[in-house]
């Protein structure tokens, strides 16, 4: 307390803080950066026309008709934002969930819409039956099994139609084996060689996803998607199953969540070095939602740290319900 100042200052220690003594020169040392070029935004189409109802547990994301979704991408667009992911939500359930590769469904429609009113922006679609079937689980449901191989036959037929309807890339979210390669030869056979392929590769089996099953109306009827998604214990594993997307024909690979799966990100850009995309999914808006709305976390400030966290992490492209958020914040 009392030592003279000299003798301190004559210690020869790293000054670390140099460097953040101005804002000018933090953001000249800034390792990080990312743009609204990372960002797609998430869209839930529903049947109807002038339907927007927001999903109460994910404050500012709606469900939206065919023509709702078009203004929303326009002001996407606006944003700077250059891709959305649509989910589809049928008008009727059924246990194959026929509509799903029906060529006049919600999201055929929504591709055909977007791509006519707001040209330029990039379409993506989840490839997924469980929106779309009467017991809620992403493929055909034996028994209490939820069967792989015929499965893949429904999501090769939803895929088609996506990319029949004009969709700019495909994005396979069901977690079973071989429906990259069964989606790539589909694609392949019908001339959409150009089409890419995003697969959520490691997607655990996670608590996080609640908030969009309300939003997609898509929680299962009974059991659960552990024997198809990941065990969250699980990072070697997850490598496996990138490999073997990657392997198959994945252009793009997914890791999903985002944030309690950073290191997962981590491995998996640096193991692969591959084009990499992280879901920041709905559960991980709703916590900040939610605290941000009872006052206990600073919403802004607590986004960008969790979006900064996330590329710093090794993502290239960010799913996010927060694109439209952060890209003001961006642009102020
Ligand atoms: C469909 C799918 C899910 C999500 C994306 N695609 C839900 C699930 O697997 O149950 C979750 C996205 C989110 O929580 O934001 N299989």
């Amino acid at each position: 307390m009392n030592t003279p100042k000299s003798q301190i200052s004559n210690l020869n220690f790293k000054r670390l803080r140099r460097t953040r003594m101005t804002a000018t020169l933090r953001s000249m040392v800034r390792e990080t950066e990312f743009s609204t070029n990372d960002f797609i935004y998430p869209l839930f189409v529903v049947p109807g026309t002038k339907v927007k109802k927001e999903v109460s547990s994910m404050p500012g994301v709606f469900q939206m008709s065919v023509d709702e979704i078009v203004k929303e991408c326009t002001e996407v667009q606006s944003l700077e934002i250059p891709a959305v992911i649509l989910f589809g939500i049928p008008e009727h359930k059924d246990e194959i969930g026929s509509e799903a590769f029906d060529e006049n469904g919600g999201v055929q429609q929504a591709i055909r819409a977007i791509k006519k009113n707001v040209p330029g922006l990039f379409v993506i679609t989840d490839v997924c039956m469980c929106e779309y079937t009467s017991h809620g689980h992403c493929g055909i449901v034996r028994g209490d099994e939820i069967v792989n191989d015929e499965s893949l036959e429904l999501l090769t037929k939803e895929a088609l139609t996506h990319a029949q309807a004009g969709c700019d890339m495909v994005a396979p979210s069901d977690m079973f084996d071989g429906r990259v390669k069964a989606i790539r030869t589909i694609l392949d056979e019908n001339n959409f060689h150009n089409i890419p392929i995003m697969s959520y590769a490691a997607k655990y089996a996670s608590g996080f996803y609640g908030p969009f099953r309300e939003a997609a109306e898509s929680t299962p009827k009974f059991g659960d998607r552990r024997s198809h998604q990941m065990d969250p214990a699980n990072s070697n594993e997850a490598l496996r199953e990138v490999q073997a997307d990657i392997e198959e024909g994945a252009d793009i690979v997914m890791v999903k969540p985002a944030m309690p799966y950073l290191d997962i990100i981590r491995c998996v850009k640096d193991t692969f070095q591959m084009p990499t995309a992280a879901y920041n999914v709905s559960g991980e808006y709703a916590m900040v939602k939610a605290a941000a709305q009872r006052g206990w976390i600073d919403e802004e400030r607590v986004m960008m740290e969790m979006l900064t966290g996330i590329k710093r992490a090794g993502a290239d492209l960010i799913l996010t319900y927060f694109a439209k958020d952060a890209a003001r914040v961006l642009r102020k």
